[in-house]
């Protein structure tokens, strides 16, 4: 089964004009009866935030547009390292925003994927690529990129083409579905967990500054993987803030300590963990923390 989707989305991104089935499973639209736009959705949540979610191609220009800068390269390797084998692991990709450069490797080897995002019009951009879209966001060079980290990490065997990777994901896609954290139920009735593999990129460090929260958040996210199972986790390292757009955003100040006690408490053992440093342009932050635990 492949993700879903409620008829042609409209090109503009307006959260008020298209609608997604609540799981996004597949639905023809004639047989559409019920949906929900993002506002009558969505938990709680800063308003700040969600008028910049709002802009996702905005976004994909300044952090993803051209070619793969350094700190694109390290998240890429970091991924063809702990994707290496996942076993046929089922994966939860949370808060991916309009983003699909995290799960190239894990194409590979994950049984499936489940992609979430609390926000319409990321939702809207991953729809466009999954479905390949004239105006989707060209993600080749960052699968190109990856192919290579794959390559160079896994020797034979990885390494295949940029067209082949890119509808192997398709492919792998299950479902694409709302998600917010701040919910009760982060997957908001549309979980098909546990995951052998939950994973989110620059998610629940950006929404918020307090510490604790973020462990109780954490805390939440990690409960929906499997026996057995990853909870891998990449967070701006010493954050202030971090800026998009020129406007100032949340972030949760983290050392790589906070994330390894982290994981810790949480029942977690760390398979690898790396930190990236030194990256240039990088305004509130110092660079990356990335770790892979098992439950
Ligand atoms: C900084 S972006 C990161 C997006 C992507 N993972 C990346 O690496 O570029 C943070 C993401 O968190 C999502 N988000 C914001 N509030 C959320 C919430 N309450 N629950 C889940 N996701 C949320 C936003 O929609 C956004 O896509």
């Amino acid at each position: 089964m492949k993700g879903t989707r409620v008829g042609p989305l409209p090109r503009t991104i307006d959260a008020a004009d298209f609608l997604y089935t609540p799981c996004s499973r597949p639905f023809p639209a004639q047989n559409f009866r019920s949906s929900r736009s993002l506002d009558s959705q969505v938990g709680p949540s800063s308003g700040t935030v969600r008028s910049y979610y709002s802009f996702p191609r905005d976004y994909l220009a300044q952090f993803y547009e051209g070619d793969v800068d350094p700190g694109n390269q390290a998240l890429l390797r970091f991924y063809a390292t702990v994707y290496l084998d996942l076993a046929g692991r089922s994966l939860l990709e949370f808060g991916g925003g309009p983003t699909i450069y995290s799960i190239i490797t894990a194409a590979r080897t994950a049984g499936w994927i489940h992609f979430c995002d609390y926000n319409s019009a990321c939702l809207h951009e991953v729809d466009l690529w999954w479905r390949n879209g004239d105006d989707a966001f060209d993600w080749s060079r960052f699968i190109d990129y990856a192919l290579q980290c794959e390559k160079d990490g896994a020797g034979s065997g990885a390494a295949g083409d940029v067209l082949q990777r890119a509808g192997l994901l398709r492919r792998r896609i299950r479902q694409i579905s709302y998600c917010d954290i701040l919910a009760d139920d982060p997957l908001l009735g549309c979980s098909l967990g546990p995951y052998g593999v939950v994973a989110n990129t620059f998610c629940l460090d950006s929404m918020i500054e307090d510490k604790a929260q973020w462990e109780g958040l954490n805390r939440k996210l990690a409960g929906l993987v499997d026996r057995k199972g990853l909870y891998v986790t990449v967070s701006l390292l010493n954050a202030s803030h971090w800026t998009a757009g020129g406007v100032r955003y949340p972030a949760v100040t983290l050392t790589p300590g906070d994330v390894l006690d982290l994981y810790a408490d949480l029942g977690f053992h760390v398979t690898y963990s790396e930190v990236v440093e030194n990256l240039e342009g990088k305004i509130g932050y110092d660079g990356f923390i990335m770790v892979c635990g098992q439950r």
